[in-house]
Parts: C-alpha cells; sequence; structure tokens
C-alpha cells in the first residue's frame, strides 16, 4: 500500500503502541484486499461487547492494554447483557461468566473513549456520517443503512478490525469505498404495496435471499416509504443474503434515475416481486408447525420512539397472557424517551418487558426451554431459525403479535 509520510509514522511507532498495533492490522487487511491507499474515517460502530467467546475480550483488552484510544467517535453495538435488568440469573438464566466477560469488554472500550450506546441503530444515536463519508462499521443492518439511505461508504467488517480502525482513524480503500463498486448490478421490480413493518421486511428479506451480495436497483416502492421503513427492509436483507447496499431509485441519494443507479449499464439479473411472491416469502419465514410459542420479541432492529408511542397506544389497557415472555429490544435513549413520555409505563403495565441495549441472539436461548417464537422481524425469524438456536418462528406483523399474546 502507499502510505503518507503520516501513516508511515503511524505504523513505525512514532504516535503510541495502539496506533502502531492498528496500523499493523489495517495494512495487512489492506494488502489482503489489494486496496491502494488509506482514507480518513469519520466514524466507527463497532462489535466490542458480545463475548460469544473468550478471545472477543482477549481482543478488545489486547488494544486496551497497550493504551489505545479512540481518534474518531465510536459507537457500540448491542452488548450481550440488558443493562436495565437487575433479575439475573432468573429472568436471563446465563452464566454469571457470560456477564463477566461482556462488562470485562464493555470496561475495556469505555476506557479506550468508546460512547457506550449499544444499540443497532447507530444513525439514531448520533453516529449519521453524511453522503459520500467513509465509515469503518459492523452490524449488517446498520452498513446496509449507511450506505443505502445515507450514501456514506462502509464495508461489512469484522470484530477486530472496528478496533484498529477507531484507533487508527483510517481504513485501506477498497470495496464499497471506491466509486466503481458502488454501481448496481440487478433490478427489483416491487409490484406490491407493503403496508406495514413486516411487509418492509418480508421484501428485504426476498432480495437478499434472491440477489445475496448484488447490489440491487429497486423500483416500485411507495412514496410513502420511511427511512424506518428502509431500516427494517436493509435489516432483513442483510440477514437473508448480504444487500451491504441498494439502491431505490428516486429515493436513495446514488440512484436519481434507474440509469444512473446502474451505471449505464445493463442489470445481471432481474426480480419481480408481486403479492404471490411475498405471500410464498411469509410461508418460508414464519417456519413453526404449530401455534403455540414461548415468547413474543420485537424490536429488531432497535424501534425508534414512534414505534414504541405506537406500541403503547396498541398494549394500552391489554395483559400479556401468563406463561408468555414479551419482549421489546431498546437502545438506552429511545427508554429513556419512552419513559419520560409515559409510553414505557404504559408497555409495563400489559407485562410486557423493555429490554435495554441488547439483543436476543448473544443469548444461549437454546437452553431456555424455548422451541417457538413470534416476532414481527424477518431478520430475527430468520435467524433464530438456524444455527446456534434452532427455533421455529411465527413471522406475523406487529398487531397479530400483540392479538395473539395478550388479552
Ligand atoms: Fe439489532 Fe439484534 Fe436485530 S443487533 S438488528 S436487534 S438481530
Amino acid at each position: 500500500m502507499k502510505l503518507t509520510d503520516e501513516e508511515k509514522r503511524m505504523l513505525n511507532g512514532e504516535f503510541d503502541e495502539g496506533v502502531r498495533y492498528s496500523m499493523d492490522i489495517l495494512v495487512q487487511l489492506g494488502d489482503l484486499y489489494g486496496a491502494e491507499d488509506f482514507v480518513d474515517i469519520q466514524s466507527v460502530h463497532g462489535a466490542m461487547s458480545y463475548p460469544n467467546f473468550w478471545a472477543s475480550v482477549e481482543l478488545v483488552e489486547s488494544f486496551s492494554n497497550r493504551g489505545a484510544k479512540f481518534r474518531v467517535p465510536t459507537t457500540l453495538n448491542t452488548a450481550a447483557w440488558p443493562s436495565n435488568f437487575n433479575r439475573w440469573p432468573d429472568e436471563l438464566p446465563e452464566s454469571w461468566e457470560h456477564m463477566e466477560r461482556c462488562q470485562r469488554m464493555i470496561n475495556a472500550v469505555r476506557k479506550m473513549g468508546a460512547h457506550l450506546t449499544c444499540s443497532c441503530t447507530p444513525y439514531f444515536q448520533g453516529n449519521l456520517p453524511r453522503f459520500r463519508e467513509c465509515v469503518a462499521w459492523t452490524e449488517s443492518s446498520a452498513i446496509s443503512f449507511a450506505n443505502s439511505v445515507l450514501g456514506a461508504r462502509a464495508n461489512r467488517i469484522t470484530d477486530g478490525i472496528d478496533k484498529a480502525a477507531g484507533v487508527a482513524g483510517k481504513m485501506p480503500r477498497f470495496g464499497l469505498m471506491l466509486d466503481e463498486n458502488r454501481k448496481g448490478n440487478a433490478l427489483v421490480h416491487v409490484e406490491f404495496k407493503p403496508k406495514n413493518l413486516s411487509d418492509y421486511g418480508t421484501l428485504g428479506w426476498i432480495v437478499g435471499k434472491h440477489l445475496g451480495n448484488q447490489i440491487p436497483v429497486i423500483e416500485g416502492l411507495p412514496e410513502s416509504t420511511t427511512t424506518n421503513d428502509f431500516k427494517v427492509f436493509g435489516g432483513a436483507g442483510a440477514s437473508s443474503g448480504g444487500m451491504p447496499l441498494y439502491h431505490v431509485v428516486g429515493m436513495t441519494p446514488e440512484a436519481p434515475t434507474r440509469e444512473y443507479a446502474l451505471g449505464g449499464k445493463k442489470p445481471l439479473y432481474e426480480l419481480r416481486i408481486d403479492e404471490k411472491e411475498v405471500e410464498k416469502a411469509r410461508a418460508l419465514i414464519s417456519s413453526a408447525k404449530t401455534d403455540k410459542f414461548e415468547a413474543v420479541l420485537l424490536g429488531c432492529p432497535h424501534p425508534t420512539i414512534a414505534e414504541v408511542k405506537n406500541l403503547a397506544d396498541i398494549l394500552a389497557g391489554r395483559r400479556v397472557k401468563p406463561g408468555i415472555k414479551f419482549w421489546i429490544f431498546i437502545s438506552a435513549d429511545v427508554l429513556a424517551l419512552a419513559r419520560e413520555f409515559g409510553y414505557a409505563q404504559v408497555i409495563e403495565a400489559s407485562g410486557a418487558e423493555l429490554v435495554q441495549q441488547t439483543c436476543i441472539l448473544f443469548f444461549d436461548i437454546s437452553k431456555w426451554g424455548w422451541k417457538t417464537i413470534m416476532t414481527d422481524s424477518a431478520k430475527y425469524a430468520n435467524l433464530l431459525t438456524s444455527e446456534p438456536t434452532w427455533l421455529e418462528a411465527i413471522f406475523v406483523d406487529t398487531l397479530t403479535c400483540i392479538a395473539r399474546a395478550t388479552v
């Protein structure tokens, strides 16, 4: 890679040991991907608080023990520890070791200067890159949102690279950071009118399933489509396929027209999604062979305050049926607002729980005795029915989840 004088000094250890260690990792990454140079990044969104293995803890501490500090604003993806649950292990039968590992990771990144947002929607917590800004983010749904809705530039990176990028303030320039790799190569015609977030999730799931890592150019979404609909669409597509970047003609920044989004080329793939296709997909995502379920899981990706108000309005005066866990995953800032506005109290009065800063995926729920979950999230339904949890999922819209789980 071609390094500037400053980058050479960073790599030679003339800054500090944390910077040298990080640059060493990033140069190897750049060589691997054939990057020619580095680009300055404006923020990091890191996978820094889910210790599925001891190696994750040791990796974070390998930075903090070198005195490494983040040089750019760094937010955290969801943590493997719900910070507002004081019922360990009665309500969450995880081992204390799990919590200790998570706490060690959080302590390490706190020392390095991270913002402990612990949410998969960093763009709602102040980490909001502008058009063409380069960032180093983890969390597939957030990367899809940054690239597609904001027009920022982010590759799908992983644990370790996020920390090195944050400490160096740089990333090797490759993949979606280059203009030539951002053009669409597949055309998607939506001939179905999505009515709710679950419909957007189903659409995203179909696109991801059929097109994997291709870059779809999508036509036919209604004018009423919101950024929050894109959040759900991108999250589902990133989990069923890859979909780090999609363009929606007339709506997302790199798609003023179909021709522009495709870079003047013919699409390699073409996909039509009509009502029949959506029905088929719903049946596939909803894998359960039973009507019985042990838990309702909402809040994937983490909800906005408007979604929380909607939940409070529907749950008002209702009670969760005995024996059912009803959990809504939520970021700390949205929960604080929801409490301030009284929505949280209404939700909790129904017996539903607002579980702060985490995600069900970080828990070993295969040991909890659950067989079937109900969710309005195509992403949850997709991921929880595969390794390592192998649950069955009932995938329905939010209203139906609440109607079936409460009286
Ligand atoms: Fe967020 Fe977990 Fe869903 S990290 S996007 S709530 S799978």
